[in-house]
């Protein structure tokens, strides 16, 4: 008779959160922009955040990734509290963290493998990025990086020379070498037409799901909230206005959430049913 099939024992630990905001406020003189915020992301999740101009979506990001820091509360990064670290082990954190702009992602006087290639580097340190050059193996992980997200053929030209697209797709590049636990992605598509900035939105969850990181977009394309996020928070004046699935966001929600701004995002055009 045969032996029972060993099975090992289903291991299921909780996955541990990426980011964790306990009671934080900041402010910048006398103007809170985050009010007492609570939040936490499970590590892999991949979270769009969303708001009307001002609601703190950047200041937000920038006390994630250790930019800047809370005037009251806590911000736990990767399993740091921001506030207590220094010297290396901020730097070491801030590595960690894939950080992407609207544009001005690159060095504009390098070359786009130098740009690649700082990825590995994590800190921008020239004489080292160019040396790391005369490594064939480094020169094929920044071509393997671009052929990923499609523009292999730009390996030598100026950044300059890109479309905005293409910038972007360097930048995704470059988080690719880096590797980072997490990304933040500030406004990555605002300069983007829609067919483009839904092909970066896509890279970039490909990217992040690839190395299993944990991606946050900041985005006022809102229609390519669906599909693409498994959840949505939406921050006006500083605090949580929505926290839940893309699914459960509709047009009314959408419109006291921006206000004023809610007739530019052309909500009828994606959304069944929605008053213009
Ligand atoms: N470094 C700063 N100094 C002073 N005020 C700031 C600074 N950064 C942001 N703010 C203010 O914080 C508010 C929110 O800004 P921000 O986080 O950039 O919003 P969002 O990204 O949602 O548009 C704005 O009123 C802005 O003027
Ligand atoms: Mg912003």
């Amino acid at each position: 008779m045969d032996a029972p099939l060993q099975t090992p024992p289903a291991v299921s630990t909780p996955p541990a959160d990426a980011f964790v905001i306990q009671g934080v406020t900041r402010s910048f003189g006398r103007n809170d922009v985050l009010r007492d915020l609570n939040l936490s992301i499970g590590a892999g999740q991949t979270v769009a955040v969303i708001g009307p101009s001002g609601a703190g979506k950047t200041t937000l990001f920038r006390l994630l990734s250790a930019f800047l820091f809370p005037t009251a509360g806590r911000v736990v990064s990767l399993g740091h509290d921001t506030q207590r670290l220094r010297g290396r082990r901020l730097r070491a954190l801030r590595r960690d963290i894939g950080v992407i702009y609207q544009n001005d992602n690159l060095v504009p006087h390098l070359r786009v493998v130098h740009n690649v290639l700082m990825g590995r580097l994590g800190h921008w340190w020239l004489p080292q990025a160019l040396f790391s050059l005369f490594w064939p193996l480094q020169l094929e992980h920044a071509r393997a990086a671009l052929r990923e997200v499609e523009i292999e053929d730009k390996l030598w030209a100026m950044p300059g020379e890109l479309s905005g697209g293409q910038q972007q797709r360097v930048a995704i590049a470059r988080l690719l070498v880096q590797n980072p636990r997490a990304i933040l992605a500030d406004e990555p598509v605002s300069q983007l037409d829609v067919r483009l900035g839904r092909e970066v939105i896509g890279l970039l969850i490909r990217v992040a799901r690839k190395g299993g990181a944990t991606l946050l977009v900041n985005l006022h394309t809102l229609d390519l909230l669906r599909g693409n996020f498994e959840r949505v928070i939406a921050l006006r004046e500083g605090r949580v206005f929505f926290d839940g699935r893309p699914e459960d966001l509709d047009a009314e929600k959408l419109r006291e959430l921006y206000g004023a701004e809610y007739r530019d995002l052309h909500v009828s055009e994606w959304l069944p049913g929605a008053a213009p």
